[in-house]
């Protein structure tokens, strides 16, 4: 697209999980934008439950939108963050919500340089997809955000009525946020390190390290005011041993792309320097991942 207009929503990274929020927008009926590396016209979500097509407007330059807008949704991954800021320049200002859309649990802090006085909505990420083309995902299980209790998180709830994809906004929204990340730190690391799928989890003594990331990473939510107690770990354990397929950290490291290790284990050893709490296997799992890294 090339002409200068204004749109209510921009999806800055049209990815597996960003395509999957636009698309359902764009079906109910809101002016949506998707900024992009690589042009395509149609959003297709492909799925058991909430498949839908939508014709997409497209943007790959900042200079071909008009801004700031009411909504910015990021679908980039963390550490592409700071290079899709342009974006961010152009459609970021004080009447701005960034919706981010992003494992971990610094989204609001990653955003913060680029939000020009927007507000800035956290959220976590259920939603499993993986972009088979630009503007193509295919969607697996899920489908929505846990997002903190505010009135903008109401909003875009409002902006998704109808949808199947959904926002879910919680006064436990903390208890979320460190019960994902928890889960992303046990599988994701151990998966693309060893290559295998999952279930790798069940396998001793690769469940004992699991227990100890775990237990680190939880210790340092509970310092940051969550209630999650390590009653929880064994359950979540024995639950991840049974799942299936893979993580996109081991498909990222099969394709010989830079990973999410930072904005997962960063986070967990940043908290636990904070607050006083040793996390040797956090960062020891976060350096190797990062050791491995292209680039
Ligand atoms: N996918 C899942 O199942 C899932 C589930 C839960 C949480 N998450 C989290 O959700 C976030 C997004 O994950 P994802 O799987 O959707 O990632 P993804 O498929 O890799 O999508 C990221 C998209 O951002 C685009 N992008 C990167 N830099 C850009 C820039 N400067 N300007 C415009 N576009 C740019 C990429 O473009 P190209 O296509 O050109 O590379 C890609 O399409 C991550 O934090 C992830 O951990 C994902």
């Amino acid at each position: 697209m090339t002409e200068m207009t204004a749109p209510e929503i921009a999806v800055v990274g049209p990815g597996g999980v960003g395509t999957f929020f636009a698309a359902h927008l764009a079906a109910a009926g809101h002016a949506v934008v998707a900024c992009a590396r690589r042009p395509f016209t149609q959003y297709v979500v492909d799925s058991d439950r909430a498949s839908v097509t939508a014709p997409a407007r497209v943007a790959t330059d900042p200079e071909q939108l008009e801004g700031p807008v009411p909504w910015v949704l990021v679908g980039v991954k963390a550490h592409q963050t700071d290079g899709a800021g342009p974006w961010f320049d152009r459609l970021c200002g004080p009447g701005t919500t960034i919706v981010v859309m992003q494992n971990g649990v610094e989204g609001a802090e990653r955003l913060a340089p680029h939000a020009h006085g927007a507000e800035i909505l956290p959220t976590v990420v259920y939603c499993g997809t993986e972009l088979a083309a630009p503007g193509h995902t295919v969607h697996a299980r899920a489908g929505h955000l846990f997002t903190p209790d505010v009135a903008a998180a109401h909003r875009l709830a409002e902006l998704f009525a109808g949808t199947r994809a959904e926002i879910r906004p919680t006064a436990g929204y903390v208890d979320e946020a460190w019960r994902k990340l928890g889960l992303n730190v046990v599988v994701n690391g151990l998966t693309a390190l060893t290559d295998r799928p999952i279930a790798v989890v069940a396998d001793e003594p690769l469940r004992t390290v699991a227990r100890g990331i775990l237990a680190e990473c939880w210790a340092v939510g509970r310092a940051e005011g969550s209630t999650l107690t390590d009653d929880g770990i064994e359950p979540l354990l024995t639950g991840l041993g049974g799942a299936p397929g893979i993580t996109s950290m081991l498909q990222d490291r099969r394709a010989g792309r830079s990973t999410e290790h930072d904005a997962l284990y960063g986070a967990v050893v940043r908290g636990g320097i904070r607050h006083g709490i040793p996390t040797p296997l956090n960062q020891a799992v976060g350096a190797l991942l990062a050791g491995g890294d292209p680039g």
